[in-house]
């Protein structure tokens, strides 16, 4: 795998000399991110070596470097997930170019069902800790130690002074803004009322279908991590209203300018 990863980072380095400093995986509720950075450079992701190819038709997939508020970043616009068929390793290889290629730190978003009874939906939750319920982990296979420890410390997978700073940022803007732990699931079935309550019970504050793997492969690379979630839903309860793609993708929208304040102020 380090060779594929060699090739993609010398491939993108032959194409620029741009250094980012953040790589940023725009999920949901960061999508018009992209808009706001100055951008150096762009190249969808089918022309990039070795990257896995989109299984989603026309979406923008593209990896954005550029600068935003003073900062370098680079930008994953489109993610790929557990349960497009990817494995954990194909998912998170752009993680792991993205740090060969020079990024410090990782940023993601993502779009998740609310079980902690305190939240509602709009509000944010900056991951403070995560719950890996997908069964599976990037890590699993040959280790190279090149690019890390065969057994990686997790106690502290989200950096605290980033967590912190956001925590002060969404006070000073007045966002309803909680902290929390984060049970990733494979999906794509949304949860069952009997497992959003065995979710909350085992400690978790929300549930989503991404974010775990990619935070798991950059704590492998030593890389600090920030990420935030958009309480899309509410799960569990005696809530008896069914939910679609569409709500979820509704309320991420609604969200997006908040979550995209916070993080252009935290990277400043
Ligand atoms: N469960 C899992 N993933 C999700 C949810 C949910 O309720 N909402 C948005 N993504």
């Amino acid at each position: 795998m380090l060779k594929e990863i060699n090739e993609t980072t010398d491939f993108l380095r032959k194409r620029t000399n741009f250094k980012p400093e953040y790589a940023i995986v725009l999920g949901s509720g960061l999508g018009g991110l992209a808009d706001k950075v100055k951008k150096e450079f762009e190249i969808p992701y089918n022309e990039i070596l070795n990257f896995p190819v989109s299984t989603v038709k026309g979406h923008g997939s593209k990896l954005i470097l550029g600068e935003l508020n003073g900062r370098k970043i680079a930008a994953l616009q489109g993610r790929f997930h557990f349960y497009e068929g990817y494995s954990m390793q194909e998912l998170s290889f752009p993680i792991r170019v993205l740090k060969l290629f020079g990024a410090e730190k990782l940023i993601v978003s993502n779009a998740c069902g609310g079980v902690n009874p305190q939240y509602k939906i709009g509000d944010l939750m900056i991951i403070e800790d995560h719950i890996n319920l997908m069964g599976s982990n990037p890590l699993i296979g040959f280790n190279n130690d090149k690019l890390g420890p065969r057994f990686p410390d997790m106690s502290l997978p989200y950096d605290k002074t980033l967590i912190q700073k956001a925590k002060q940022i969404a006070n000073q803007k007045q966002f309803r803004c909680h902290i929390g732990v984060y049970a990733a699931v494979t999906g794509p079935c949304f949860e069952t009322r009997a497992e959003y309550k065995y979710i909350r019970i085992i400690g978790a504050d929300a549930v989503g279908m991404s974010t775990v793997p990619e935070v798991i492969v950059a704590r492998h690379m030593g890389m600090p991590c920030f990420g935030i979630s958009i309480i899309t839903d509410i799960g569990g309860g005696d809530q008896l209203e069914a939910i679609t793609h569409e709500d979820v993708l509704k309320v991420a929208r609604t969200a997006e300018e908040k979550v995209t304040a916070l993080v252009t102020e935290l990277i400043s």
